[in-house]
Formats: structure tokens, C-alpha cells, sequence
């Protein structure tokens, strides 16, 4: 397994519409877990592939967040039911130091298929919801700074790109 740089806000491929997976090859599957590594690494809780540069619809979400503590691995993820809401402090492995309140579904039906090609039903809510809905947006080129009020995007631009580090 190794790390993979991960790009940050406003690398372009952040933007793309991520492609499906049609076939799952050894490629997919090595990146899977290459992108296990880089978010137990860098602390994140999920991570989609196009944050680490391959525009694929592959995401990954961290064990502690899985009933039975491993990890998560969806291609082709889509949310086909959602209720309630639910607003809970974010972040992105992609917009780094960067943290604020975001309105999302409290439960989710996600469904998407894994590894072997299985279909996969996840019915969950609270922070694996979350994780879902965040990642599966990167997938379809939306960070969660796009999710907030005009008056703070304001804020985060001021204080984020006129100032990254
Ligand atoms: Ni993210």
C-alpha cells in the first residue's frame, strides 16, 4: 500500500464529474487500497478518488465509522433515500484547516457495488451518513464549502485562498 499525494481546493480535478467504474481491475482494486492508506494517514474519515487524482467513482470511509471495523470500499456509489437533516461540523482532507457547519440528511440509503462486483446496501445515519454524502459529492465535483450560506463561502475565500498556509 503506499500514500498518494492528495490534491487540496482549488486543484481542478476537485471540479470533475468522476466517471463510473465499468470493470473492476487490479488497477481499481490497488487504488482502493492505496486510498485506505492515504486517509488512515492523513486522519480523514472517508475519501473519494478523485481526490487523489484519478477521476473514478471510488470512495473509501474509514473502519471506525463501519460496524465491523473495516474499512469501507463503494464504486458507483448513489444516495437513493434521504431524510431528516442534520447540521454537524465538517472538513476535507481536500480544503485543509478549514472547518464549518454544514446542513445534510441525518439517514441515508446509499447503494453502490464493491470489490467482487457484489451489490451493496448501506442504510445508516449520523456520521457514516455524513461521510456518504460528503464523499459521494466529491465524486460528482462538490466540496462542502459549496453547501454554505453566500456570507461564509465569502468568509472562507477571504480567509482561505487569500491566505492557504
Ligand atoms: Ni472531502
Amino acid at each position: 500500500m503506499a500514500f498518494i499525494e492528495i490534491r487540496t481546493y482549488p486543484d481542478p480535478i476537485l471540479r470533475k464529474l468522476a466517471k463510473p467504474v465499468k470493470h473492476i481491475t487490479d488497477e481499481i482494486c490497488k487504488l482502493s487500497e492505496d486510498m485506505i492508506e492515504t486517509m488512515r494517514l492523513s486522519n480523514g474519515a472517508g475519501l473519494a478518488a478523485n481526490q487523489v487524482g484519478v477521476p473514478v467513482r471510488l470512495i473509501v470511509i474509514d473502519t471506525h465509522l463501519s460496524k465491523d471495523n473495516i474499512p469501507i470500499v463503494l464504486l458507483n456509489p448513489t444516495i437513493v433515500e434521504s431524510e431528516s437533516e442534520d447540521i454537524t461540523e465538517e472538513g476535507c482532507l481536500s480544503v485543509p484547516r478549514f472547518y464549518e457547519f454544514v446542513k445534510r440528511a441525518k439517514k441515508v440509503l446509499a447503494r453502490g457495488v464493491n470489490l467482487k462486483e457484489e451489490p451493496l446496501e448501506i442504510e445508516c445515519e449520523g456520521q457514516l451518513a455524513r461521510a456518504l454524502q460528503h464523499e459521494i459529492d466529491h465524486l460528482n465535483g462538490i466540496l462542502f464549502i459549496d453547501h454554505l450560506s453566500p456570507v461564509k463561502r465569502n468568509l472562507f475565500k477571504k480567509k482561505y485562498v487569500q491566505n492557504p498556509k
